[in-house]
């Protein structure tokens, strides 16, 4: 399935344009199938109705497991790097994690758990978390799996929400020099979810906990009970994989479902040529399997290519802010994927923890997550890939199950700040306030999809009708993203941020992201989050929250300079009208600045924050307020 070169990248292009559903299934052909499929694609967009490969029948985890065992049964699958650098790694081989999973497989089964039931997954990064989605996906359980920051409440939520059956979780996760103690937790959210009926408990931490009789049961204790074989079920192409909760701006979470074959395909096929996987690279997607990067880029499409996965199971700054580099050199890491906010946090810390560091084994760096502003990508570019190692700024989303666009590593061109072009496969398109297709270059819109790709999400869990207006009523016909893009004289995408994050200063549209890319520009800035607040002559002011390196001797000097820098990049339309110098933003879990909370604090209305419970650190917003009350 891999593209090797720009002729052969062209011509998928044209393949796809010839013949959609021949292009997918050529890529289906390559997997392990028990029953082909009947029809490659089934669609309606104004239903949000899709299916893929319809009548075929599989398991995924015998395309990730099985299938590689007679030629690479000894090659490492998951290579797990401790939150301690002194706690030894684990290597597991594809042959021990076959077993493993069967093992875990039949753990569930003994449990009563059968193929539809949900299974909610509240762990740690440890190899068991993968080992548990790829034992649901084998037995045909559906996991759903919560992010182990997650609150006590929202861990309830989303297992009512889904009626989940069984909960994996662990006593503790070490993250730093912090523990959470998840079973705790774990117990609170169980208090009220009448649904669950059996939970299932890793040791790792030793915190002590409480063991609920007929209820808990400790993992090692279930394993040495079964045996290290299992048939996996078999599955048709559209039944549920797993269910994964994306945080709808306000009310209840959106259980984003995903389905098995065509996740499958696609997550596959954007591995390996987006990252332009080779057989033997050492490959480290640094996000947390509880988002869909971790689930797409960790678990299935590594080792669906067969590839070796890396697996952290701490935080960048632990012990020091060399240790994302420490494990690329100790290792050899060659393929490397990681966040902006990662990015822009170790290029704060200072150059010195990335120069003790031989970086030599990197061959291509990835970015997912938010727009990367010029100055991040730059260091990255310099700093990171010694300026020899192409970067895929990858632009997808939860809902899209895999990477939509971004350039092919060393095969089309990278340019900072621009995620590029659609995969061969997708066809994304821009359009304007009306839904019509802004087919020209040098425009600015929507960011739409107008064909269905095989990883898509089928539907929102027990919400249909919430799927449809979410993602097919805004443009009739098409799939909304809720992202804008710019679209440049070559015709390269640019994400410009989420369109609710949109300012209108003056009538003039304006891309937070934008204005904050030149901001940061700034020598003394580290990060800074834009917002508008009510202004009467403009409509809306523009108010910056600022986190400099050093406290700003002169603030006034440091706000005319910004804003020259952002006359310079943006234009004078742009200025900031008010600066607040901060100490942090107030970010969600998977980093994404929380706008509605600087909104509201910047029209001064604090006591109508609403939930911050979700935050990385609530505490960051008390301080912010008292700043700005100075
Ligand atoms: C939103 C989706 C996809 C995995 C992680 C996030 C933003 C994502 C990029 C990028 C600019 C990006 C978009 C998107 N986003 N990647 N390369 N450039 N923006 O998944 O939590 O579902 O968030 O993240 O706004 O809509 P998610």
């Amino acid at each position: 399935m891999r593209i090797n070169n720009l002729e052969e990248y062209k011509l998928e292009k044209e393949n796809f344009d010839k013949n959609p559903e021949e292009f997918w299934a050529k890529k289906a052909n390559s997997f392990t199938w028990h029953k082909k499929w009947e029809e490659v694609l089934d669609w309606d967009f104004h239903k949000a109705h899709v299916k893929w490969f319809d009548g075929g029948k599989l398991n995924i985890t015998e395309n990730c497991l099985d299938r590689h065992l007679a030629s690479s049964g000894d090659q490492i699958a998951i290579k797990w790097i401790a939150n301690n650098p002194k706690e030894k790694n684990i290597d597991i081989s594809y042959n021990e994690l076959y077993e493993k999973v069967c093992q875990f497989s039949n753990v569930l089964k003994n449990k009563g758990i059968k193929k539809g039931d949900r299974i909610c997954l509240y762990m740690p990064m440890v190899p068991e978390l993968a080992i548990a989605v790829l034992a649901c996906a084998r037995i045909g359980a559906i996991h759903s799996v919560v992010f182990a920051g997650f609150s006590a409440k929202s861990l309830c939520d989303r297992i009512n929400d889904a009626q989940c059956k069984a909960l994996i979780t662990s006593d503790g996760g070490f993250r730093g020099n912090k523990i959470t103690p998840l079973k705790k937790i774990a117990d609170e959210a169980m208090k009220n979810t009448p649904s669950i009926q059996c939970c299932i408990v890793l040791e790792r931490t030793n915190t002590p906990i409480i063991m609920k009789n007929n209820r808990d049961f400790w993992w090692h204790e279930e394993m040495k009970k079964t045996s290290i074989h299992h048939h996996a079920e078999i599955m048709d192409s559209e039944d549920q994989l797993f269910i994964l909760y994306t945080s709808g701006s306000t009310g209840r979470p959106k259980g984003i479902v995903h389905t098995t074959a065509g996740y499958m395909i696609y997550a596959q096929y954007s591995f390996e040529n987006v990252f332009q996987y080779n057989h033997g690279d050492l490959y480290w997607c640094t996000a947390d399997i509880g988002w869909i990067t971790g689930h797409t880029y960790i678990i299935y499409g590594p080792l669906l290519a067969g590839a070796t996965t890396v697996m952290f199971e701490g935080v960048p700054t632990y012990p020091d802010a060399g240790r994302f580099w420490e494990i690329v050199e100790k290792n050899k890491i060659n393929i490397f994927y990681t966040a902006p906010t990662a990015i822009r946090s170790l290029e704060a810390y200072g150059n010195e923890y990335v120069k003790k560091y031989d970086l030599e084994s990197l061959k291509v760096l990835g970015t997912v997550g938010e727009p990367i502003n010029e100055d991040a990508w730059n260091w990255y570019f310099k700093e990171i890939g010694g300026e020899k190692c192409p970067i895929v700024d990858t632009w997808w989303q939860t809902e899209t199950g895999g990477i939509m666009i971004s350039n092919l590593a060393g095969i089309n061109k990278a340019k900072p700040t621009f995620a590029t072009l659609p995969l061969p496969g997708i066809k994304a398109c821009i359009v304007d306030e009306n839904g019509d297709e802004l087919e020209t270059n040098n425009t600015e819109g929507k960011l739409c999809v107008k064909y269905p790709w095989p990883s898509m999400a089928r539907t929102i869990y027990g919400d249909h009708q919430r799927f449809i207006d979410t993602y097919f009523s805004s443009f009739p016909g098409k799939y909304f993203s809720g992202d804008g893009c710019y679209k440049n004289e070559e015709g390269l995408f640019r994400i410009t941020g989420r369109v609710d994050d949109v300012l209108i200063v003056s009538g003039h549209n304006l891309g937070t992201a934008e204005i904050e890319s030149a901001i940061d520009e700034h020598k003394n800035v580290c990060e800074s989050a834009i917002v508008g607040y009510p202004h009467s002559i403009k409509g809306n002011g523009i108010f910056a929250y600022i986190i400099c390196h050093s406290s700003p001797k002169d603030k006034k000097a440091t706000g005319i300079e910004i804003n020259d820098l952002i006359t310079k990049h943006v234009g004078p339309i742009a200025k900031v009208d008010k600066f607040l110098y901060v100490e942090g933003l107030p970010k969600t879990r998977s980093g994404k600045i929380m706008r509605r909370i600087l909104r509201k604090i910047a029209s001064g209305e604090f006591n109508e924050l609403g939930d911050t419970s979700t935050l990385l650190d609530p505490n960051v917003v008390t301080s912010i307020i008292k700043e700005s009350q100075k």
